[in-house]
């Protein structure tokens, strides 16, 4: 069989690396690369260097080189296409939503883009020297999905062999058995067309090729994928879906009823509050016997800034109300995660306090990611240390995040802050005192990252 590499730059939710390998499991023998320092350094971060000489003899061994690209490892797939040598770059193939959404970016650096999901990678990787014929992999051929998903093979969770770049050392091993969470696709597509959002970009595309906007696969195809997974030894289960009550009333009462027997083990689910019958959705799925955790995102305070900036349509006063009733119906098992996104340029000091104000009010714990936009450079989402970029805004950001870090820490979730609450109302009071207090957050966080890494980097060469 021949040999082909996926490289990625985390370990975690690796979804569709998974779903490729599973394609192609039975015709080729498949290893990863994983350039851990990414997944827990500060990615811009000078002190990441790749010794590409070392990435060459690991790529000369390969027929192909598979890259997933997202917008924010975009510009490190480009520095790596750029660096290795002309014999490997030819081997690469890049494909995932930063090249869907942006495929001209790629193009000068890459010989091979795969422009939509590659369910057909099979066939294409066959006629690679005449991708004229193959859809998806050449822009003037018309798009190709599976309509029924339950044709998708099941992810290929083993790779053949594993390579952990740490570091700048490459840690090889023939096994990895860390199982833990298994990260799974029920649903593909969302009918919504938020503006920060890829399906934005994603629905235009299959509008104008035809293709199906949302793929489900059945409740029976996923309880059964989900044991297959649970006898491999995976011990917790996340639904990356993009909202889980794009299903039916129905279809959820199954799905937990099987659940709970045959799977039972701790669940991550997203979900939107403007789904149909979301609180009598949400009173099923709070009949779950093990953990829940579900997240569901706000964006924004300002129901006008929502509307206006995100293309979002739904009050305060309605997400006020559902969250008010969730806490009243949910069993103890059940948590909350309310996502809101800070930093779009053209938020205003209203649009802020708007924002933070909604965060008090809400029961949830709250997650906060940095607003990135299409095709800018390498900004990590949940990176807060850009917060004194801002201006006069910057004030009211740091408030809000400090609202934020408070509230998660009254509901005894484990958060990366030592801060005491009295420290937190005299700073209120003193800008140059947040100044400090942020730069202070941000080395504290760089420190932690760090510590990870040295761990990391301890437990795997325990392992090999
Ligand atoms: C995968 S998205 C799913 C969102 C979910 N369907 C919803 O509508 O809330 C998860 C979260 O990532 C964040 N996110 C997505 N795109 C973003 C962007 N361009 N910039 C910053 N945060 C973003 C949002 O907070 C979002 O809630
Ligand atoms: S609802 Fe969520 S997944 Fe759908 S377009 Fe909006 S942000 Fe994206």
């Amino acid at each position: 069989m021949e040999k082909i590499l996926f490289v990625s730059f985390h370990t975690r939710g690796v979804v569709g690396i998974r779903s490729i390998a599973g394609i192609l499991k039975e015709e080729y023998l498949a290893d990863i690369l994983f350039f851990m320092d990414f997944e827990v350094m500060e990615p811009t971060s000078k002190k990441i260097k790749i010794n590409y000489s070392k990435i060459n003899r690991i790529f000369n061994d390969y027929k192909y080189i598979l890259i997933n690209v997202v917008e924010y490892t975009k510009k490190r797939v480009l520095d790596i296409s750029k660096n290795i040598n002309q014999k490997n770059r030819d081997k690469i193939v890049l494909g995932g939503p930063a090249v869907i959404t942006n495929p001209d970016d790629f193009s000068k650096f890459a010989k091979h883009l795969c422009f939509w999901e590659g369910e057909n990678i099979d066939s294409y990787l066959k006629n690679i020297n005449n991708k004229k014929n193959i859809p998806n992999f050449n822009k003037s051929k018309a798009y190709y999905q599976i309509d029924d998903l339950d044709n998708l093979p099941f992810q290929n969770t083993d790779f053949n062999h594993y390579y952990f770049y740490i570091k700048n050392k490459i840690i090889s091993k023939k096994k990895f058995d860390y199982k833990g969470l298994y990260t799974m696709e029920t649903i593909r597509g969302c009918p919504f067309n938020c503006t920060f959002c890829t399906n934005k970009v994603y629905n235009q595309i299959k509008k104008s090729n035809n293709l199906k906007l949302i793929r489900k696969k059945s409740i029976n195809r996923t309880i059964e994928e989900l044991v297959f997974f649970k006898d491999k030894g995976f011990n917790e289960i996340e639904i990356v879906d993009d909202n889980f009550f794009l299903r039916s009333l129905k279809e959820i009462k199954e799905f937990i009823l099987r659940y709970n027997k045959e799977v039972n083990l701790p669940l991550y689910l997203n979900l939107d509050m403007r789904s149909k019958d979301f609180l009598k959705k949400f009173q099923e799925i709070n009949k779950i016997k093990e953990e829940l955790t579900i997240s569901i995102g706000i964006q924004n305070g300002d129901e006008n800034f929502r509307r206006n900036e995100y293309n979002r349509i739904i009050s305060n006063k309605l997400i006020i109300a559902f969250d008010k009733e969730m806490y009243k119906i949910r069993n103890g098992r059940v948590n909350i995660i309310y996502e809101f996104i800070w930093g779009h340029p053209h938020e205003t000091e209203s649009n802020i306090i708007k924002t933070t104000n909604l965060i008090k009010k809400l029961n949830g714990r709250i997650v906060l990611c940095k607003y990135i936009e299409f095709g800018t450079e390498n900004i990590y989402p949940f990176n807060d240390n850009k917060i004194l970029n801002f201006g006069n805004k910057s004030f009211l950001y740091i408030q809000m995040l400090l609202v934020f870090y408070l509230k998660n820490k009254n509901m005894k979730v484990r958060i990366n802050n030592p801060i005491k609450n009295k420290i937190i109302c005299k700073f209120f009071s003193n800008y140059m005192l947040l100044k400090g207090i942020s730069f202070f957050l941000s080395t504290r966080a760089n420190f932690k990252k760090r510590r990870k890494l040295q761990n990391i980097y301890r437990y795997l060469n325990k392992i090999s």
